[in-house]
């Protein structure tokens, strides 16, 4: 049986990459970023996930402004990382899971959502460096990977509603997925930020804190918002929260919060990273701290 045991949930600045590199993690700059992760990697050892669901937005690397699918699916048996111009190494290859991506996408066009499937994809910084803040000793993650991209980058881009949806149709899917499963989310990208234009620079805690809030307990709450009114609230790209708000879709009904971080800036971003757990992750945990104190 296929469990959805949680999500994790992070900011996904280029610059973080930069950071590894040099192995400034520990440096006043950077510290409230990488101390966000311990707790992070943490939990993922106690739920143990086999597949990650991840949701993020693709920056040119894989699809540019010619070809924008305003939904994607990756059916690929690996996605490899490529250069994309910010200077950074380039990190490992993340395992596909073609069998539970053709699944999904089975059940989102029934849901007549009308994605484009990609048997070959390539993925950038938005999925590598979480992956690699999630499994900084690994390489690859041990864990597979379905892809789903949603396009925050050119207009006219899904609503937050609409992203919602298609995350609750991906939990539909996992739900009724036959095969033993450990499946933890994963959205990518935000919190507020603009990097270009008059207002480069702007970041909003207080809309910031409304998404954090609400992820949990009530995510519809995060969809009262057209995407105009995110653009105003969270920047032109801080519209990268459609990808959290899908995730958190993916998860099902319940969600408690597990650990959560906020910190101003990193880079031109405000940097959160956030853990929430289904009940079956709780349970999960509870296992393995009874197993531990036997
Ligand atoms: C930055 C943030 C992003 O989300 C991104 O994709 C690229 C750059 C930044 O703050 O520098
Ligand atoms: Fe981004």
């Amino acid at each position: 049986m296929a469990e959805i045991l949680g999500g994790f949930f992070s900011s996904h600045v280029p610059a973080i990459g930069g950071a590894i590199a040099r192995k400034a993690q520990a440096e006043p700059y950077w510290s409230p970023f990488f101390d966000a992760w311990p707790p992070v990697r943490e939990w993922l050892g106690k739920v143990k996930p086999t597949t990650i669901v991840a949701f993020y937005n693709d920056h040119g690397l894989n699809f540019f402004l010619d070809k924008m699918p305003t939904f994607a699916v990756g059916a690929a048996p690996s996605y490899a990382n490529a250069d994309e111009g910010w200077g950074l190494p380039l990190f490992p290859t993340v395992q596909g899971h073609p069998e539970l991506s053709w699944h999904i996408i089975e059940q989102l066009v029934e849901d007549e959502f009308d994605i484009t499937t990609c048997q070959e994809m390539l993925c950038d910084h938005a999925l590598s460096i979480p992956m690699v803040l999630a499994w900084p000793d690994h390489a690859p993650a041990p864990v597979r990977v379905v892809p789903i991209t949603i396009n925050t980058v050119q207009h006219p881009l899904p609503s937050a509603k609409r992203c919602l949806a298609l995350g609750r149709s991906v939990a539909k899917a996992l739900a009724n997925w036959g095969a033993d499963e450990r499946i933890v989310v994963m959205g990518t990208g935000g919190l507020s930020h603009q990097l270009d234009g008059e207002r480069a620079g702007f970041m909003n805690p207080e809309y910031d804190a409304f998404c954090l809030d609400n992820l949990s307990k009530d995510p519809d709450a995060l969809t009262r918002h057209s995407v105009h009114e995110i653009v105003e609230l969270a920047g032109t790209q801080g519209v990268e929260i459609l990808n959290w708000i899908a995730a958190r879709g993916a998860m099902g009904q319940t969600a408690s919060e597990v650990s959560r971080t906020y910190h101003i800036p990193i880079s031109n971003t405000a940097a959160s990273v956030l853990v929430l757990e289904t009940e079956a992750g709780q349970r999960a945990g509870q296992a393995k701290e009874t197993a531990a104190a036997a």
